[in-house]
């Protein structure tokens, strides 16, 4: 008989309401509740969908002892204490990315202490590792293809701007957008960042000022091994969700370009290319979103190896809050690579 997973999420906005409907594509996952402080605004949709237990109190879902799984994808501000609360009612956690929209990181440290303690699985949304190009990539370079890994430069531009109340609930650029990019860095190289220098500003919104946020972003990255890397970001790419990858080493070079909705090109006098990059994350990402959960399901089933875990996403928050300074203070940051639980 197939094993299974039996699963409560917690959180549908814009990234949950995509995680709902890729889970129900994985045949171990039972979906036995769903959680959100605004479900009467989706309740109709959900539905629709099948997915008729719904409650606006997710310790209603944690005290569920059909649950064994629990997906967090709340805004980020609330993510310390619904993964503390489900690993004390010890259950697998998945939680979207950050942890923590603190610059301390202690309260997130306490957060795997819980998890640790209470013996429980935390896998974190780093999806981008399991795109199929950038896995490639990063298979390729463990092989040694390209010998030594010196530079990783990675492009990575949001098709638009978000309103500013999603912002002050889910990170700025750095914590919510350039923290992928960071565990994309560090993932590449297989070195942890120990320092890094950041420029950026308000090139398409200056009212991001207003709330300590910037629109765009150029980053030079050194890592613990020697090698370095080159990030840059932009809310706004006018022509789509533009999503690059290239790793430079002693014997060669990988590189991942944007993935396209066509191959067409129409020749007449100006032949014009019909290309262009996939729009949003939730159509780039789409098999990457679903492969991170099926590793996930397996990790439960059959003790494989998570994804990204617990430190992963510390030391992401570590680069992004030594970002933040190096804006603030126009200097290159030194960033801790150590990593204990003691
Ligand atoms: N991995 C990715 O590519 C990716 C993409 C988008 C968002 N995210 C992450 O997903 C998280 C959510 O982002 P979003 O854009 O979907 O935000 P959002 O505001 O659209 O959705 C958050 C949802 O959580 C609900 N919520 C908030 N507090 C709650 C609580 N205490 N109990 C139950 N429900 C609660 C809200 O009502 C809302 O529906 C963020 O951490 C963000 O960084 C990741």
């Amino acid at each position: 008989m197939m094993k299974h997973v039996n699963a409560g999420i917690i959180g549908l906005g814009r990234a949950g309401q995509m995680h709902l409907r890729n889970l129900m594509t994985i045949p171990e996952i039972n979906i036995i509740q769903v959680a959100d402080v605004f479900i009467d605004k989706i309740s109709g949709k959900l539905n629709d969908l099948g997915v008729t237990n719904q409650t606006t109190d997710y310790h209603e879902l944690l005290s569920n002892p059909d649950i064994d799984t629990v997906f967090v994808f709340t805004s980020t501000d609330t993510h310390e204490q619904i993964v503390t609360d489900a690993a004390n009612a010890g259950k697998n956690i998945f939680c979207e990315k950050p942890l923590s929209m603190s610059h301390d990181e202690e309260a997130s440290l306490d957060v795997l202490r819980a998890v640790k303690k209470n013996n429980v699985k935390l896998q974190i949304g780093f999806n981008r590792r399991m795109d199929p190009q950038f896995r490639t990539i990063f298979e390729n370079v463990r092989e040694g293809k390209i010998g030594t890994p010196q530079m990783v430069k990675i492009t990575s531009r949001d098709p638009d701007l978000l309103p500013h109340d999603l912002i002050q609930r889910i990170g700025g650029l750095l914590q919510d957008f350039t923290m992928h990019d960071f565990d994309m860095a560090r993932y590449m190289m297989g070195s942890d960042i120990s320092e890094v220098y950041a420029k950026g500003g308000t090139l398409i919104d200056p009212t991001l000022k207003d709330i300590d946020d910037v629109d765009t972003l150029a980053l030079v990255l050194q890592f613990e091994n020697g090698a370095f890397g080159v990030i840059d970001n932009s809310r706004r790419a006018v022509y789509g969700y533009d999503q690059r990858v290239e790793v430079f080493g002693s014997e060669g070079m990988l590189k991942a370009e944007n993935v396209n909705n066509s191959t067409v090109e129409l020749y007449n006098d100006k032949r014009e290319e019909l290309k262009k990059p996939l729009p949003m994350f939730q159509k780039r990402y789409k098999e990457a979103y679903t492969e991170e959960m099926k590793a996930f399901v397996d990790s439960i089933l059959n003790d494989t190896p998570l994804v990204a875990q617990g430190s992963d996403v510390i030391m992401a928050q570590r680069v992004a809050n030594a970002a933040k300074k190096s804006l603030d203070t126009g200097l290159p940051q030194k960033v801790n690579t150590k990593f204990s639980l003691d």
